[in-house]
Protein backbone atom coordinates (compact mmCIF):
# COMPACT_ATOMS: atom_id res chain seq x y z
CA UNK A 1 0.00 0.00 0.00
CA UNK A 2 1.37 3.29 -0.38
CA UNK A 3 3.05 4.62 2.36
CA UNK A 4 -0.15 7.10 4.05
CA UNK A 5 -2.57 4.05 3.59
CA UNK A 6 -4.85 6.26 1.88
CA UNK A 7 -7.54 4.51 -0.45
CA UNK A 8 -8.89 6.86 -3.20
CA UNK A 9 -12.20 6.06 -5.06
CA UNK A 10 -12.88 7.26 -8.40
CA UNK A 11 -15.54 6.55 -10.55
CA UNK A 12 -18.44 8.19 -12.64
CA UNK A 13 -21.46 9.80 -10.83
CA UNK A 14 -23.40 7.32 -9.28
CA UNK A 15 -20.95 4.50 -9.22
CA UNK A 16 -20.81 4.26 -5.35
CA UNK A 17 -17.81 6.43 -4.51
CA UNK A 18 -19.55 7.79 -1.65
CA UNK A 19 -21.33 5.18 -0.53
CA UNK A 20 -18.54 2.50 -0.37
CA UNK A 21 -16.18 5.44 1.14
CA UNK A 22 -18.29 5.37 4.07
CA UNK A 23 -19.05 1.74 4.33
CA UNK A 24 -14.99 1.65 4.92
CA UNK A 25 -14.50 4.60 7.56
CA UNK A 26 -17.54 2.65 9.41
CA UNK A 27 -16.12 -0.96 9.40
CA UNK A 28 -12.38 -0.24 9.23
CA UNK A 29 -10.21 1.65 11.23
CA UNK A 30 -10.20 4.85 8.97
CA UNK A 31 -11.49 8.36 8.39
CA UNK A 32 -13.53 9.74 5.27
CA UNK A 33 -13.60 12.15 2.80
CA UNK A 34 -15.91 12.90 0.19
CA UNK A 35 -13.71 15.59 -2.24
CA UNK A 36 -16.74 17.32 -2.95
CA UNK A 37 -18.01 17.82 0.55
CA UNK A 38 -14.35 19.44 1.09
CA UNK A 39 -14.33 21.97 -1.89
CA UNK A 40 -18.71 22.85 -0.66
CA UNK A 41 -17.75 23.36 2.85
CA UNK A 42 -14.44 25.51 1.70
CA UNK A 43 -16.43 27.88 -0.54
CA UNK A 44 -19.61 27.78 1.35
CA UNK A 45 -21.24 27.22 -1.26
CA UNK A 46 -22.97 23.83 -2.99
CA UNK A 47 -21.26 22.09 -5.77
CA UNK A 48 -24.33 23.05 -7.93
CA UNK A 49 -23.94 26.78 -7.41
CA UNK A 50 -20.56 26.76 -7.46
CA UNK A 51 -20.72 25.47 -11.36
CA UNK A 52 -23.32 28.71 -11.97
CA UNK A 53 -21.75 31.07 -10.53
CA UNK A 54 -18.31 30.65 -11.40
CA UNK A 55 -18.32 28.05 -14.06
CA UNK A 56 -16.66 24.22 -14.60
CA UNK A 57 -12.85 25.01 -14.83
CA UNK A 58 -13.13 27.10 -11.90
CA UNK A 59 -14.67 23.97 -9.64
CA UNK A 60 -11.68 22.07 -11.69
CA UNK A 61 -9.22 24.50 -10.05
CA UNK A 62 -10.56 23.72 -6.43
CA UNK A 63 -10.63 20.05 -7.67
CA UNK A 64 -6.98 19.98 -7.80
CA UNK A 65 -6.17 22.40 -5.01
CA UNK A 66 -8.28 20.02 -2.99
CA UNK A 67 -6.34 17.23 -3.86
CA UNK A 68 -2.87 18.81 -3.50
CA UNK A 69 -4.08 19.79 0.26
CA UNK A 70 -5.34 16.59 1.42
CA UNK A 71 -1.51 15.51 0.11
CA UNK A 72 -0.37 17.23 2.52
CA UNK A 73 -1.99 16.09 5.71
CA UNK A 74 -4.00 12.84 4.80
CA UNK A 75 -3.39 9.35 6.25
CA UNK A 76 -5.65 6.02 6.56
CA UNK A 77 -8.23 7.89 4.80
CA UNK A 78 -10.68 6.70 2.50
CA UNK A 79 -11.40 10.36 0.23
CA UNK A 80 -13.88 9.30 -2.89
CA UNK A 81 -13.79 12.02 -5.31
CA UNK A 82 -16.10 13.84 -7.78
CA UNK A 83 -16.52 11.88 -11.24
CA UNK A 84 -14.60 14.67 -13.33
CA UNK A 85 -11.89 14.46 -10.63
CA UNK A 86 -9.56 12.27 -12.91
CA UNK A 87 -9.27 13.63 -16.16
CA UNK A 88 -7.01 16.34 -15.45
CA UNK A 89 -3.66 15.15 -15.57
CA UNK A 90 -2.10 17.17 -12.71
CA UNK A 91 -5.09 15.24 -10.46
CA UNK A 92 -4.09 11.42 -11.98
CA UNK A 93 -0.50 12.17 -10.85
CA UNK A 94 -1.69 13.98 -7.24
CA UNK A 95 -4.08 10.76 -6.95
CA UNK A 96 -1.37 8.36 -7.17
CA UNK A 97 0.71 10.54 -4.86
CA UNK A 98 -2.03 10.52 -2.09
CA UNK A 99 -2.92 6.46 -2.42
CA UNK A 100 -4.41 3.51 -3.49
CA UNK A 101 -6.59 4.54 -6.55
CA UNK A 102 -9.55 2.23 -6.71
CA UNK A 103 -11.61 2.95 -10.12
CA UNK A 104 -15.45 1.59 -9.21
CA UNK A 105 -17.31 0.88 -11.91
CA UNK A 106 -21.48 -0.11 -12.60
CA UNK A 107 -23.34 -0.52 -15.97
CA UNK A 108 -24.78 2.72 -17.52
CA UNK A 109 -28.06 1.06 -17.36
CA UNK A 110 -27.64 1.05 -13.70
CA UNK A 111 -26.18 4.77 -13.10
CA UNK A 112 -29.37 5.92 -15.36
CA UNK A 113 -31.42 4.27 -13.27
CA UNK A 114 -29.13 5.48 -9.69
CA UNK A 115 -28.99 9.49 -11.70
CA UNK A 116 -32.61 9.55 -12.46
CA UNK A 117 -34.09 12.81 -11.22
CA UNK A 118 -31.10 14.00 -9.51
CA UNK A 119 -30.82 17.61 -9.42
CA UNK A 120 -27.75 18.48 -7.68
CA UNK A 121 -25.19 17.70 -10.36
CA UNK A 122 -24.34 20.31 -13.08
CA UNK A 123 -22.97 18.13 -15.53
CA UNK A 124 -26.07 16.31 -16.10
CA UNK A 125 -28.47 18.94 -16.19
CA UNK A 126 -31.16 19.49 -19.09
CA UNK A 127 -29.78 16.48 -20.93
CA UNK A 128 -30.97 13.30 -22.30
CA UNK A 129 -29.57 11.16 -18.89
CA UNK A 130 -28.72 8.11 -21.17
CA UNK A 131 -27.10 9.52 -23.60
CA UNK A 132 -25.23 12.06 -21.16
CA UNK A 133 -23.76 9.47 -19.26
CA UNK A 134 -22.92 6.94 -22.32
CA UNK A 135 -20.53 10.53 -24.21
CA UNK A 136 -19.17 11.25 -20.46
CA UNK A 137 -17.85 7.90 -20.13
CA UNK A 138 -16.85 7.61 -23.20
CA UNK A 139 -14.47 10.82 -23.15
CA UNK A 140 -13.20 9.68 -19.30
CA UNK A 141 -12.70 5.70 -19.31
CA UNK A 142 -9.35 6.28 -20.72
CA UNK A 143 -8.92 8.24 -17.99
CA UNK A 144 -10.02 6.27 -15.52
CA UNK A 145 -8.36 3.73 -16.58
CA UNK A 146 -4.78 5.36 -16.51
CA UNK A 147 -5.90 7.12 -13.07
CA UNK A 148 -6.38 3.88 -10.99
CA UNK A 149 -4.35 0.64 -9.77
CA UNK A 150 -7.43 -1.92 -9.22
CA UNK A 151 -10.32 -1.81 -11.55
CA UNK A 152 -13.39 -3.21 -9.57
CA UNK A 153 -16.95 -3.91 -11.27
CA UNK A 154 -19.45 -3.14 -8.55
CA UNK A 155 -21.99 -4.90 -9.89
CA UNK A 156 -23.82 -7.81 -7.65
CA UNK A 157 -21.18 -6.98 -5.37
CA UNK A 158 -22.07 -6.31 -1.87
CA UNK A 159 -20.02 -3.97 0.57
CA UNK A 160 -18.08 -6.38 2.27
CA UNK A 161 -16.93 -8.02 -1.15
CA UNK A 162 -15.92 -4.72 -2.40
CA UNK A 163 -13.67 -3.57 0.67
CA UNK A 164 -12.16 -7.37 0.52
CA UNK A 165 -11.32 -7.03 -3.45
CA UNK A 166 -9.50 -3.56 -2.24
CA UNK A 167 -8.23 -5.33 0.93
CA UNK A 168 -6.68 -8.19 -1.34
CA UNK A 169 -5.40 -6.13 -4.48
CA UNK A 170 -3.15 -4.05 -1.24
CA UNK A 171 -2.17 -7.06 0.32
CA UNK A 172 -0.84 -8.52 -2.39
CA UNK A 173 1.56 -5.68 -2.66
CA UNK A 174 -0.29 -2.77 -4.49
C1 LIG B 1 -18.93 15.66 -11.39
C2 LIG B 1 -19.25 14.75 -10.40
C3 LIG B 1 -19.79 15.13 -9.09
C4 LIG B 1 -19.31 16.55 -8.73
C5 LIG B 1 -19.63 17.52 -9.82
C6 LIG B 1 -19.01 17.14 -11.17
C7 LIG B 1 -18.45 15.18 -12.70
O1 LIG B 1 -19.38 14.22 -8.08
O2 LIG B 1 -17.93 16.56 -8.46
O3 LIG B 1 -21.04 17.59 -9.93
O4 LIG B 1 -17.94 15.98 -13.50
O5 LIG B 1 -18.56 13.94 -12.95
P1 LIG B 1 -19.96 12.71 -7.94
O6 LIG B 1 -19.18 11.84 -8.88
O7 LIG B 1 -19.68 12.38 -6.51
O8 LIG B 1 -21.40 12.77 -8.25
Amino acid sequence: MNNKGNIVLIGFMGAGKTTVGRWISQNVNMKYIDTDDYIEAGQNMTIKDIFANYGEEFFRDLETKALEELCEGCSQTVISVGGGMPVRDINRKLMKKLGTVVYLKAAEEELARRLDGDDKRPMLAGQDLRKRIHELIMQREDAYLDASDVVINTMGMSMNGIYNAIEDYINDGG
